[in-house]
């Protein structure tokens, strides 16, 4: 009888290598205390494993380098944006492609052309970036997420899904002010989520019924279409291909933050099916990004992501991408340790108010553990919490983003390896109080001390 082998292995093989920094725990403490215990001071040649996040972190893959070196860097009209038009064209369906140096200026240009004052735009939750650019319109953005998708231990396959009779209702109310409506695929704010093919289908068809263009935040696409074939009923047979072709079909175009699913380290873009807003957003790129054959990039970055935007399609990668968040939140439950179930494509979300319950959030949890786990093993984590929301957030939590085929398994199993210690002392760690509070994004700049 033949066993049925679990281990997934990264399907590449490494060509170029990079030293990972490493320190002891006292030098650590040093370089946290004069970072303010912000791991965003902290410099990255500090860090021994940086998941702040995976935006723009990949690694590159050779057919990618080989593509930059064979970039033609023409202001107009260049081969190289021939060629991405063309990819983009092909995996997405939508004829129009206008290129942006990343998301949020995709978000920017998108908005400034749509949004005014009394606007509401509906999405599952917005990522901040989108959101800030709707709110610098005077525009809402309205957060639908089913309600699954906000409880932190609770199960279910699709906890990305936009709530569809909350969406139908808030249609019905709102149609006249609301120019276009949304959804995040996968959803970061929620924990990494997938949404169901089913669910995007739903959510089309309500737009469409109200007249509403529907436009898509895609910048895990990939992600999100590998979670359908896995535990969509019906959709195993079906290549992942196939599956993110009928998911760009079902909308009307979408915004791309390329530094997730384009495997690349800088890029974005927008993409239509018709030519209705096209004019207008050219018109504004060339104010601000650049000529609608470049948009804010150098030619070998539409390349680099031209060749991306085909390799992130790969199956082997895909199910070998998702296995490290969930090989990750498996380990971190075993040890004890709490996180959003279940692990998202991207990131693992640790609940630090559960785990962390002797931490009032007002002495920040989430800060608290993201700290000690650089002071034990050097990672550098996110704060999702009190510290970036301030006292509305309604939970603690540290998210641990991997960069995409970045780090091994013996990197991951060298961490867990650690998680029993943390657990032991868990009671030990403190909270923090804040000697440097800038008043708005403060998380980026805040300097802490520990409460003795
Ligand atoms: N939309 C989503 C869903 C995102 O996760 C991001 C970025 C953006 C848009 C903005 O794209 O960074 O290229 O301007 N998320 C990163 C993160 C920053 O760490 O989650 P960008």
């Amino acid at each position: 009888m033949t066993k049925t082998r679990t281990t997934i292995f990264e399907p590449f093989k490494i060509k170029s290598v990079e030293p990972l920094p490493i320190f002891t725990r006292e030098q650590r403490a040093e370089i946290l205390k004069k970072a303010g215990y912000n791991l965003f001071l902290v410099p990255a040649r500090e860090v021994t494993f940086d998941f702040l996040t995976d935006s723009g972190t990949t690694a590159m893959s050779a057919e990618q380098w080989a593509a930059m070196m064979r970039a033609d860097e023409s202001y107009a009209g260049s081969r190289s944006f021939e060629r991405f038009e063309k990819t983009v064209r092909q995996l997405t369906g939508y004829r129009y492609v206008i290129p942006t140096h990343q998301g949020r200026a995709a978000e920017r240009l998108l908005f400034s052309a749509l949004l005014k004052k009394g606007h509401k735009v509906p999405s599952n939750n917005h990522f901040d970036t989108t959101r800030a650019n709707i709110e610098q319109m005077g525009a809402e953005a309205v957060d639908l997420v089913i309600p699954e998708g906000k409880i932190p231990h609770v199960q279910h396959p699709f906890k990305g899904n936009i709530d569809l009779a909350k969406l139908r209702d808030f249609c019905e109310t709102h149609r006249e002010n609301i120019p276009c409506g949304m959804l995040t695929i996968t959803n970061n704010t929620g924990g990494g989520q997938p949404v169901s093919l089913e669910n995007i289908r739903g959510a089309a068809a309500i737009y469409r019924q109200y007249g509403i263009p529907f436009i898509m935040d895609v910048c895990r696409f990939a992600e999100n279409s590998i979670f359908v074939k896995d535990r969509e009923p019906g959709q195993n047979n079906r290549s992942v291909r196939d599956i993110a072709h009928e998911t760009f079909s079902l909308a009307d175009g979408c915004m791309m933050s390329a530094k997730k699913d384009g495997l690349v380290n800088i890029g974005g873009f927008i993409a239509l099916k018709n030519d209705t807003w096209v004019e207008r957003l050219r018109s504004l790129l060339i104010l601000t990004e650049g000529f609608p054959t470049y948009g804010g990039l150098a030619a070998r970055d539409l390349e680099a992501l031209a060749v991306g935007l085909e390799e992130v399609l790969d199956e082997n990668y895909l199910h070998y991408r998702i296995a490290v968040s969930r090989y990750m939140a498996d380990g971190l439950n075993k040890a004890g340790i709490p996180t959003v179930q279940p692990a998202g494509g991207h990131a693992v979300y640790i609940d630090a108010k559960a785990f962390l319950p002797h931490i009032a959030p007002e002495k920040f949890p989430g800060q608290a553990l993201a700290c000690e786990l650089y002071l034990s093993d050097g990672i550098r984590s996110c704060e999702i919490g009190s510290v970036m929301f301030g006292q509305n957030s309604a939970m603690e939590l540290v998210r641990l983003a991997f960069p995409r085929r970045v780090y091994t398994q013996s990197h991951f199993d060298y961490i867990l390896e650690g998680m029993e210690e943390l657990v032991a002392k868990k009671e030990t760690l403190r909270g923090f109080k804040f000697t440097h509070e800038p008043p708005f994004l403060r998380h980026f700049t805040a300097r802490f001390e520990p409460i003795t």
